[in-house]
């Protein structure tokens, strides 16, 4: 695919990310010359970042309530591991000085890089040992009767994120291509010399990207109904603000606290396909608001336009308990998605369990979302989801397994995958018992 360089700058930008290669850095320095724009450089020495490679929420952009705001642009890799069997040192040497060069070339902020490095369990079963029992990391499986996702089992996964498209698309061509420098910091180490691209996503997240992105050569793309009807004010294509502060898990909460691996965490990343013509076009905001958040959200007003008037919370845990499900359910014929996905999504001191990471996609002309989730334990991921099916709510005929259930009847699970991030002292190539 190439790129238009007729598109406004903002959305020439994220076309950019999209297709990547040498050719689009290219064109995408062209329109953002680094003279004008200089991207703050990193550290000398890797030692003084964070071992936590999740320790995002301090790095990139926050506002005034508290809420964290993701890089606007995002590629996730997955990568094999080139040779077979047990990873050999000088392999490991490599992706530590590959991703030495990052943290030096760029600032770990999102005016710079942010990214982390993480590992499937087929990656450890390369090796003899097994992961210790400090790590709860299955392998990704089904998480719901009616999916059937294809499983992402390849070895490695490298997320970047940035607000500067430029950056991601550098990064990924210093690493991969044949890019010699990173903001103008000689190439010496690849990660390429160790590690294959199996598959690249890309996303991006932020108020006015998604309507700017519900049509591609001026047809809507798949997925978005004929209507565009995005909103503008909208980060994500559904139409809502996620990810407020007090719904969200800390990064300390979901920390891998003992062991080995003490300072990682456990990341799932799904892929959900959005088909949003129901969603928008038989669908009043009320209705929405009731299977995006809960009926008694739209039934006390509590949404303004995409929620931004929520603040640092969305008040959900008003509406948890079964009692007042039941009554949505009775008296709206709806459940929704907050409200259940919840349930699971508290300990038994009301901490909040995941920290969820997602971010919008317009990959293969489709509107999907890419969903890293991080907890402390994998399984955690896999009750919340579980909560989110709701197969207990279908008592009452109005709730269907996918019908009036939250927001199951527009998003379709295509990919799942299970990875640990470890801390910065093992993030190249390790082995599953790190002395
Ligand atoms: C297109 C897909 C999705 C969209 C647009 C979406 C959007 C939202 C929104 C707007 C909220 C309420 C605000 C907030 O707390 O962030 C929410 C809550 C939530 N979502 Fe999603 N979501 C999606 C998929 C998922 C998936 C796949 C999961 C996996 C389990 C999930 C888990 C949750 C949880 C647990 C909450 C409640 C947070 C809390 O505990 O208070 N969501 N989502």
């Amino acid at each position: 695919m190439g790129l238009d360089e007729s598109l406004p700058r903002r959305q020439f930008m994220k076309a950019a990310v999209a297709v990547g290669g040498a050719s689009a850095l290219s064109a995408c320095l062209g329109r953002a010359p680094r003279a004008g724009e200089p991207v703050p450089e990193g550290v000398s020495d890797s030692s003084e970042l964070p071992q936590r490679q999740h320790a995002w929420n301090e790095r990139v952009r926050g506002d005034d309530e508290g809420n964290v705001h993701l890089p606007r642009h995002q590629t996730i890799l997955y990568l094999n591991v080139d040779a077979d069997g047990t990873p050999r040192s000088d392999a490991r040497e490599t992706v530590e000085a590959a991703l030495r060069t990052l943290d030096r070339a760029y600032e770990r902020s999102n005016e710079g890089l942010v990214y982390s490095v993480a590992y499937s369990p087929s990656y450890f079963e390369r090796f003899d040992d097994s992961l210790p029992d400090s790590v709860d990391l299955p392998e990704p499986r089904r998480l719901s009767g009616f999916e059937n996702p294809e499983f992402d089992t390849q070895d490695t996964l490298l997320h970047l994120a940035s607000d500067r498209a430029d950056v991601v698309l550098e990064a990924e061509e210093a690493m991969f291509g044949d890019r010699s420098e990173v903001n103008g910091l000689a190439v010496a180490d690849r990660l390429g010399d160790a590690l294959t691209v199996d598959d690249r996503r890309t996303g991006f997240i932020g108020a006015g990207m998604p309507a700017e992105r519900q049509t591609q050569r001026g047809e809507p793309i798949s997925g978005i109904p004929d209507s565009l009807p995005v909103p503008e004010a909208s980060p994500l294509f559904m139409g809502f603000e996620a990810g407020f502060a007090g719904n969200q898990a800390t990064e300390d909460y979901v920390t891998i606290e003992a062991g080995p691996f003490a300072g990682g965490t456990t990341k799932h990343v799904a892929n959900l396909r959005q088909r949003l013509g129901d969603w928008y076009d038989e669908q009043t905001f009320e209705e929405r608001v009731m299977e995006m958040f809960s009926p008694s959200h739209a039934e006390q007003g509590r949404v303004e336009g995409v929620g931004a008037n929520l603040g640092a919370d969305s008040g959900i845990d008003a509406f948890l308990d079964s009692e007042t499900i039941q009554q949505s359910i009775d008296e709206h014929g709806r459940v929704g998605h907050a409200q259940k996905a919840a349930r699971a999504n508290r300990d038994e001191d009301g901490n909040v369990r995941i920290l969820r990471r997602h971010v919008e996609s317009t990959d293969g002309d489709m509107a999907s979302l890419h969903f890293p989730s991080l907890q402390r334990r994998l399984s955690t991921f896999e009750e919340v989801r579980e909560a989110m099916n709701g197969d207990d709510l279908t008592d009452n005929p109005s709730v269907r397994q996918r019908v009036n259930n939250g927001i199951l009847e527009y998003v379709f699970v295509q990919n799942r995958g299970n990875f640990l991030v470890p801390p910065r002292r093992y993030r190249a190539l390790p082995t599953p018992r790190p002395a």
